[in-house]
């Protein structure tokens, strides 16, 4: 039987996507940087099979999961030319980080499948295709391909070739991101359901596509300049920017909790004490706290001290995406 396995990581977005340019190719309608995550993996298994099935943390899995997951093995077989009916398979993958913890699975998710099914599927397609029909599932599954700081421009209406590209690899700086989990539960609206309601309904989303290419220019000159203070005051307005459009929805979008104000709060007096400390939150209650590695501890140490702060999770730019076992082929020509 014909298998292969690939492992991916998560990723977090310093400088924000959000929001479509084009919804039915998925391309984003503002730049984004993010770091790949070490540390935490999703592992997925692909195996040629009479039929298409999903098995997701051990449950079998349909609807939704499946239709993005299939719709990914679709895309390489058509992208590969390859002639006839694409092969059914059967896939499993598994995170070992929770799910609730608020990073971003469908990265790492789709970024394992599109490696572990490229292989299974003897597609042999480079990284950057793989990246961009990742990226049309899930777009920021493309920037977890590549390890370390990774960009994702701003495509084209109708584009269709928009891969990531990495920035500089994941040891070129010794960041830590300190993720302050706020809460236990999934959350309500997800980011392709919030972009989109923001998207057609936020009298500030035109404010948003204004400002968010200067930001993540600013964010991109820092990391390549290695400078936290110039990093983290952008890292802060993209991300608050960013809610300011889903805050202003109809109806209003609001991820956060009680504990995420408090959490911000706390780190703004830390940068007060002398620590060099920013925040950033994604489409859920949980932040995560930009830093130096020499500084983390300490702020790990102060966030869990916050009432409603369940625990921490250290993070620090890690590897791309690979597969771990496969059948060997050739590449497509
Ligand atoms: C807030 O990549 O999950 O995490 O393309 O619709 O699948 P789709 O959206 P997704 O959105 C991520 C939004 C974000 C910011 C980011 O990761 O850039």
């Amino acid at each position: 039987m014909t298998l292969a396995v690939a492992v991916a990581h998560p990723n977090i977005a310093l400088a924000k996507y959000w929001g479509k340019r084009d919804k039915g190719r998925n391309v984003p309608s503002v730049p984004s940087l993010s770091v790949t995550l070490a540390g935490m993996s999703t592992t997925t298994r692909v195996e040629l099979a009479e039929r298409d099935s999903l098995v997701l943390n051990g449950r079998e899995s349909d609807g939704r999961p499946a239709e993005r997951a299939f719709a990914l093995l679709e895309l390489l077989w058509l992208e590969a030319g390859k002639s006839g009916a694409r092969p059914r398979a059967s896939v499993s993958s598994r995170n070992d980080f929770p799910t609730a913890a608020g990073l971003a699975s469908s990265a790492s998710a789709f970024a394992a499948l599109a490696v572990a099914a490229d292989r299974a599927l003897a597609t042999a397609l480079p990284t950057e295709r793989l990246s961009s029909l990742a990226r049309r599932i899930s777009a920021s599954s493309g920037r977890s391909l590549y390890g370390g700081f990774v960009e994702l421009a701003a495509g084209e209406p109708e584009s269709e070739f928009l891969p990531a590209r990495p920035v500089a690899p994941a040891d070129y700086w010794d960041l830590r991101l300190v993720v302050a989990v706020t809460s236990e539960g999934a959350k309500d609206v997800g980011s392709t359901e919030g972009m989109n309601l923001t998207t057609e309904t936020s009298p500030l989303y035109g404010g948003w596509l204004a400002a968010a290419p200067a930001i993540f220019e600013r964010i991109k000159r820092a990391v390549l300049d290695r400078d936290i203070e110039a990093l983290g005051p952008a890292v802060e307005a993209s991300a608050l920017t960013m809610h300011a459009t889903a805050l202003s929805a109809c109806p209003g979008i609001l991820y956060w909790n009680g504990t995420t104000v408090d959490v911000m709060h706390a780190v703004r007096r830390m940068r007060q004490g002398g620590l060099p400390a920013y925040f950033t939150m994604d489409a859920g209650p949980h932040v995560k706290v930009v830093t130096l590695a020499s500084h983390a501890e300490q702020v790990a140490l102060a966030l869990r001290a916050i009432p409603g702060v369940l625990r921490t999770i250290m993070a620090q730019p890690g590897g791309g995406a690979h597969v771990l076992e496969g059948p060997q082929s050739e590449p497509t020509p």
